[in-house]
């Protein structure tokens, strides 16, 4: 499995967006992770489908657009057409998930769907089968900087049992308070895709710090494979 690095800008400097994600991108970036809040589904509001048009035009990288907001389905087209490569709904705000996922694909974009950390793994059973990727929140989500919740490894790990069930390659992407502390041990649980704000866009220089973690991931995803090989 390939580790993915998806940096968040919600960390970064809004005034200089540009220039953050280019120094991510040095760094080793794969994706560019925008995070959409509507101080309704969790009590921030960050940006909507303008910002993604204009990311779009500056960024190499795919989007992954992780919407944090009440009745999704109303905006699935306006982001992809914005830019969304990825574009991830919480299971908790989309009451109709199968109708949302197949939508996603239509549009266009990969579907991922979002657990938040109280959400029990069993609310993916019927969809696990559809999605392009899950996503797990390792925090509440709202907030950028908050710590790491443990139980997200055990989560992870749960959640790679039922799509390989189902025989569903799509990766696990995980979201919130990854940092080079974490990092290892959520790679291990099956993390695939690790979303970074505050760990790569609040360092004095991003492009090292995206680097360094990355590397972090990489090694523990190689690590990881060895044990298996051992078994
Ligand atoms: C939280 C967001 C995250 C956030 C992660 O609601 O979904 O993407 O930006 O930030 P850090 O890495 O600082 O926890
Ligand atoms: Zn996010």
């Amino acid at each position: 499995m390939t580790i993915r690095l998806a940096p968040s800008i919600l960390a970064a400097d809004f005034s200089a967006l540009g220039d953050a994600i280019s120094a991510a991108e040095r760094g080793g970036a794969d994706l560019i992770h925008v995070d959409v809040m509507d101080g309704h589904f969790v009590p921030n509001i960050t940006v909507g489908p303008p910002v993604v048009r204009s990311l779009k035009r500056v960024t190499r990288v795919p989007l992954d657009v992780h919407l944090m907001i009440s009745e999704p389905d109303r905006y699935l087209e306006a982001f992809v057409e914005a830019g969304a490569a990825m574009l991830s709904v919480h299971v908790e705000a989309a009451p109709h998930l199968n109708r949302t996922v197949v939508r996603i694909r239509q549009l266009g974009a990969l579907a991922g769907v979002v657990i938040n950390p109280s959400t029990p793994v069993g609310a993916l059973e019927e969809v696990v089968s559809e999605v392009d990727f899950i996503l797990v929140m390792s925090v509440n989500p709202g907030f950028g900087g908050q710590a790491f919740l443990p139980q997200s490894e055990s989560k992870v790990k749960r959640i790679r049992e039922m799509l390989d069930k189902v025989r569903n390659p799509a990766p696990i992407e995980v979201d919130g308070g990854i940092d080079l502390d974490t990092v290892g041990r959520i790679v291990r649980a099956g993390a695939g895709i690790l979303v970074a704000g505050s760990a790569v866009f609040r360092a004095g220089d991003i492009e090292a710090a995206a680097r360094e973690l990355k590397a972090a991931a990489e090694e523990a995803e190689r690590g990881a494979a060895s044990q298996l090989r051992q078994a």
